[in-house]
C-alpha cells in the first residue's frame, strides 16, 4: 500500500512537472479521461481562497469545473471575492454568472500565456457562454494579453475600455490539457453581467416549456404555493415537470381519478428540496442514496434515485425510469426542468406492475385507491435491500478524492519547486 502510493506520488509529480520541463507526457490527455480533477477540494488546502471556493460549491459551478477536462479557473482571493460579491448585490444568480466567466473552456498555463502573441487580444470561451447565459458571444468570453510591463491582463471580451481588468498573479495549478487554477488580481465584469432572469412566474414559464397541464395541477391542487415556498427559501428548489404529452402516454396514470392526497403527493414528488441543476446530476454516482422528494417522508418513503449516465439523466422511482429532458430555468437557487414521463412513485403506484427492462411501455397501471390490493408479487423498492451494499462503496468512493487531492497537492508543491527553480 505505501509502495504503491509512493509510486502514485511520483507520478503525480512528474506529471505535474512535465508541462514545465517540456513536451508532454504521452499521458497526460490520457489521465484526464475520466473526472481528474477536483476544485473544491484542491481550494480546500488554500484557505486564501475559501469565499471563492463557498460560492464554487454553493452556485454548484464546481461540478461544471469538475466534470470537463481542459479546464482554466481564474480564481480570487477573498479580498477580490469579497468585492465582486458586492458587484453582484450578493445575489447567488448573480455571482453564478461571474463565476461562469472566471472559468474558461480551454486550457491555459503560464507557458500558454507567454506564447500569446503581442500587441492583440486573444479570446477564449467560458461557461458563461456555454451555459447560454450570454447573449452575444462577446458576454460569454474572455479576452487576454500580454502586459506592455510584463504580466497577463485579462477581461471580459464585452468590455468596451482599453484596459484590463484583471491581471495574473500566479498559477496554482497546472495540470497539463486537463485543470488549471491560475489566481487574478480582480474581478472580470461588464454591464449587464449580474442581470438575472426576473423574477419567475413559475406558472407562465411551464405554459411556455409545454407543461400547461402539470401548471393548471399545480395551482388547483395548492401544491404551486409548496413550491414558490421552497423558491423563497435558502436551499432552493429543483422541478422537474411533466410535459403535456406525459399524461397522455401509455401507462401514465390518470389523475383525474386519482384521489386529491394522492395527486398532491404526486406533484410534491416531482421536486426536490434542493438547488440541483442538470449538471449536478450528471455527476450523480450510481452508489448514491436516493434523494429527498417534496413529498418525502421523515422515514425516506417517496425518495427518488437520480441516475446519471454520460449526458443522460434519469429519475428512477422503484418502478420507471423518467428522462430528464430540458432545462427550463436555472437560476440559482432555483431550476425546472422537464420530463418526458410522469415520475410514479412506487408508494402510490405499487399495483402497477414494474416495467420491464425492454422500452415497451408497461399495461396501464390500475387506479391508485386500490393499488394495495392488487399488489403483485413485483420487485420490492430497488433501494432497500441493497441498501447496507450502497454505505459501503458510498464510504471507499469518499476516500478517493481526498486522495487524489492530497496526491496532486503534493504534484502541485514539486511542479512549484521546478517552476521556481525555472523562472
Ligand atoms: C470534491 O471534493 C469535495 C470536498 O472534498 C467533495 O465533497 C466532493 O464530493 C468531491 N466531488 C467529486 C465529484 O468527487
Ligand atoms: C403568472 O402567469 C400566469 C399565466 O400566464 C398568469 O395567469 C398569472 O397572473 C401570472 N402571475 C403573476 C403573479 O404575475
Ligand atoms: C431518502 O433520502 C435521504 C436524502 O438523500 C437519505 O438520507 C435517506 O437515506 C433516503 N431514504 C431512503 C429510504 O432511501
Amino acid at each position: 500500500m505505501a509502495g504503491a502510493q509512493l509510486r502514485r506520488v511520483a507520478a503525480v509529480a512528474l506529471l505535474a512537472c512535465s508541462m514545465a520541463l517540456g513536451p508532454p507526457a504521452a499521458t497526460a490527455k490520457g489521465m484526464s479521461a475520466g473526472i481528474a480533477h477536483n476544485i473544491t477540494s484542491f481550494l480546500s488546502g488554500h484557505p486564501e481562497y475559501k469565499q471563492y471556493n463557498r460560492y464554487l460549491t454553493e452556485t454548484r459551478v464546481c461540478d461544471e469545473i469538475n466534470a470537463r477536462a481542459g479546464v482554466t479557473v481564474l480564481v480570487l482571493g477573498d479580498g477580490a471575492m469579497s468585492a465582486l460579491v458586492s458587484d453582484a448585490g450578493a445575489d447567488l444568480g448573480a455571482i453564478k454568472n461571474a463565476l461562469r466567466l472566471h472559468s474558461l473552456l480551454d486550457y491555459w498555463d503560464v507557458k500558454k500565456l507567454k506564447a500569446l502573441p503581442t500587441g492583440a487580444d486573444t479570446l477564449t470561451d467560458t461557461f458563461y457562454q456555454a451555459s447560454g447565459g450570454a447573449a452575444t458571444s462577446a458576454t460569454g468570453s474572455v479576452k487576454m494579453a500580454k502586459l506592455e510591463g510584463g504580466g497577463f491582463g485579462f477581461a471580459s471580451a464585452a468590455s468596451t475600455g482599453d484596459g484590463y481588468d484583471a491581471t495574473f498573479t500566479k498559477a496554482l495549478k497546472q495540470t497539463q490539457y486537463d485543470f488549471a487554477v491560475l489566481e487574478v488580481s480582480a474581478p472580470i465584469e461588464f454591464d449587464g453581467l449580474f442581470d438575472g432572469p426576473s423574477a419567475a412566474n413559475l406558472t407562465k414559464l411551464l405554459e411556455k416549456a409545454g407543461c400547461k397541464r402539470f401548471a393548471s395541477l399545480i395551482a388547483s391542487t395548492g401544491v404551486l404555493k409548496d413550491y414558490q415556498a421552497a423558491m423563497a427559501g435558502e436551499a432552493g428548489l429543483t422541478l422537474f415537470a411533466a410535459k403535456d404529452d406525459a399524461f397522455m402516454a401509455k401507462g401514465a396514470p390518470d389523475v383525474d381519478a386519482m384521489p386529491r392526497a394522492d395527486l398532491v403527493a404526486l406533484l410534491r414528488y416531482h421536486a426536490l428540496p434542493g438547488y440541483n441543476p442538470r449538471p449536478s446530476l450528471k455527476l450523480v454516482k450510481a452508489s448514491a442514496r436516493p434523494f429527498r422528494t417534496l413529498a418525502s417522508t421523515a422515514g425516506g418513503r417517496f425518495n427518488v434515485s437520480v441516475v446519471a449516465r454520460g449526458d443522460d439523466v434519469s429519475l428512477d422511482t422503484g418502478l420507471r425510469k423518467s428522462r430528464v429532458a430540458e432545462t427550463v430555468l436555472d437560476d440559482t437557487p432555483v431550476c425546472v426542468l422537464t420530463v418526458d414521463r410522469l415520475l410514479m412513485p412506487v408508494e402510490l403506484f405499487a399495483g402497477a406492475p414494474a416495467e420491464a427492462p425492454s422500452p415497451t411501455p408497461a399495461p396501464a397501471p390500475s387506479p391508485a385507491a386500490d393499488a394495495p390490493l392488487s399488489s403483485p408479487p413485483g420487485p420490492p423498492p430497488a433501494d432497500a435491500p441493497s441498501e447496507a451494499a450502497d454505505d459501503h462503496v458510498h464510504k471507499d468512493v469518499k476516500k478517493s478524492p481526498a486522495t487524489v487531492a492530497a496526491l496532486s497537492s503534493v504534484g502541485a508543491l514539486a511542479c512549484s519547486a521546478v517552476l521556481a527553480s525555472l523562472l
